[in-house]
């Protein structure tokens, strides 16, 4: 969606239908889950079974080192189809070759975990075995999630052979996380979670596998923030956070640096994986953070929920229950415009999104509020709608943009709003980017400019 083009509602017209994608991004999706050697294969039926649950065709084709970790019959149940096998590969009651047919079949595909095996198979052409020749046989994005012992992973050969890989088109890496792994070593190379490669395939879904955003630094807050009234009590709101950290995660995949400014979260930690946080806990806090990092910023997307009032003075002891009615209707300040601030401090070319609250009427209320912040895009969202607001995994609303447009979003998964924005913003004259290499490999794969000193 770019939000110049034609498609957004002149004030007084009739609105268009919004472009959005379907309910669940991976219903309907035929992903195929290509697993090898490693012993997180045992995590994939997790996997296989939240995509079936969901709505995607699943189907799984395994390597022969996977079919002794993990079982092709309970991949076959939780597919709902049959499982692949390498003797499966050739048959004289096939019409064709079931690697051709697998990858022809595919509008997704999941490799992982990837070995260092059939990473070297794969970068070197090697059409050997089922899972091999698929891969080479395939035409839809691949995303990709090694799992190996750390000093395997760091082993030269396959530091090579990863880079490679990133040179490859329709490859979407997510690389293996810090952690504890089977072999008892603490260190790099255990897989992304299942949760991560369900969230990284709806993303490919989404918007598919090009890195649009490479060579781009985004800066984002989320999250609510707190405000003392003394140790034991404090002034917040319901935020969870999940909106923005989906947008981070978002243009993480599409290739931006992605730093993130975040409250207290209540999202699983397993959708922080990848990012550069920057943990915080009062609106002072965020702003410090903040100004530091505005001027390296392509782009900078303000969906934190930062608490309206701070105490004019802090108190280090808790107050007694009977003191609370005066401290509560006194002694307190507003809390400075965060997103005011940002706008007054922009370098040239930098761009703003920020997010608007509201219930009732939304629109004349998010109008008023865009003339006021000065920002190039304003979302507006209401938070008392069922799809939409504070802890809902859908959002709807409307983006507000430059030449009095206004866009229609109707109710849809997080996610698909952020790729939403996020296309937005893109659409808007930024900075040239970055001359980094789009598929230059960084220690966790997904985004290469965050490996820059
Ligand atoms: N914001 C900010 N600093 C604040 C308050 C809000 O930067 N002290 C930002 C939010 O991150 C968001 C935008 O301003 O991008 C609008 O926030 P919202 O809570 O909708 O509005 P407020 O500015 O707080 O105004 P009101 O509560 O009166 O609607």
């Amino acid at each position: 969606m770019r939000i110049e083009s034609g498609g957004g509602t002149e004030p007084g017209g009739a609105a268009p239908a919004p472009l959005l994608p379907p309910a669940d991004p991976l219903a309907g999706q035929r992903v195929l889950v290509l697993i090898s050697g490693s012993i997180a294969a045992v995590k994939l039926p997790l996997v296989v079974s939240a995509l079936a649950a969901r709505g995607a065709e699943v189907r799984c084709a395994l390597t022969p080192s996977a079919e002794r970790l993990v079982s092709p019959v309970a991949l076959a149940s939780l597919a709902r189809r049959p499982c692949a096998l390498d003797d499966d590969q050739w048959s004289h009651q096939a019409a064709r070759p079931l690697h051709i047919e697998l990858a022809e079949w595919a509008d997704l595909v999941l490799l992982a975990p990837l070995s260092a095996t059939t990473l070297g198979r794969w970068v070197h052409g090697l059409a050997d075995g089922l899972v091999a020749s698929t891969l080479l046989a395939c035409e839809a994005p691949v995303l990709v999630a090694p799992a190996m012992n750390t000093a395997m992973w760091e082993a030269v050969p396959v530091r090579r052979n990863w880079q490679a890989l990133q040179t490859f088109e329709r490859v979407v890496p997510v690389a293996p996380a810090h952690g504890l792994l089977a072999c008892d070593r603490r260190g790099e190379g255990r897989m992304a979670e299942p949760e991560r490669l369900l969230l990284a395939l709806e993303s490919l879904a989404l918007h598919g596998w090009r890195r649009d955003w490479a060579g781009r630094r985004l800066l984002v807050s989320t999250g609510p923030t707190r405000e003392f009234l003394d140790p034991a009590r404090c002034l917040t709101n319901p935020s969870t956070g999940r909106m923005g950290v989906l947008l981070a995660q978002a243009a993480l995949q599409r290739g931006a640096t992605v730093d993130v400014v975040h409250g207290p979260l209540t999202v699983d930690p397993v959708l922080l994986e990848g990012l550069r946080r920057h943990p915080v806990v009062t609106a002072a806090e965020m702003e410090r953070q903040l100004v530091d990092l505005q001027p390296a910023a392509d782009a900078i997307v303000m969906a934190a929920a930062v608490a309206d009032h701070r105490r004019v003075e802090a108190r280090l002891d808790k107050l007694p229950k009977q003191d609370l009615q005066p401290a509560l209707s006194g002694g307190w300040e507003p809390v400075p415009d965060l997103l005011a601030g940002l706008v007054a401090r922009r370098p040239a070319g930098q761009r703003i999104l920020g997010f608007a609250a509201h219930s009732g009427d939304v629109l004349p209320q998010a109008r008023a509020k865009f003339a006021r912040k000065g920002c190039d895009l304003l979302f507006a969202n209401p938070i008392d709608q069922p799809a939409a607001g504070f802890g809902s995994p859908f959002n709807q609303g409307w983006l507000l943009g430059p030449g009095e447009r206004i866009e229609p979003i109707a109710p849809a998964p997080k996610l698909a709003v952020a790729h939403l924005l996020l296309d937005a913003l893109a659409g808007l004259p930024l900075r040239p980017p970055a001359a980094a290499p789009p598929h230059r490999p960084a220690a966790d794969g997904m985004h290469p400019a965050a490996a820059d000193p």
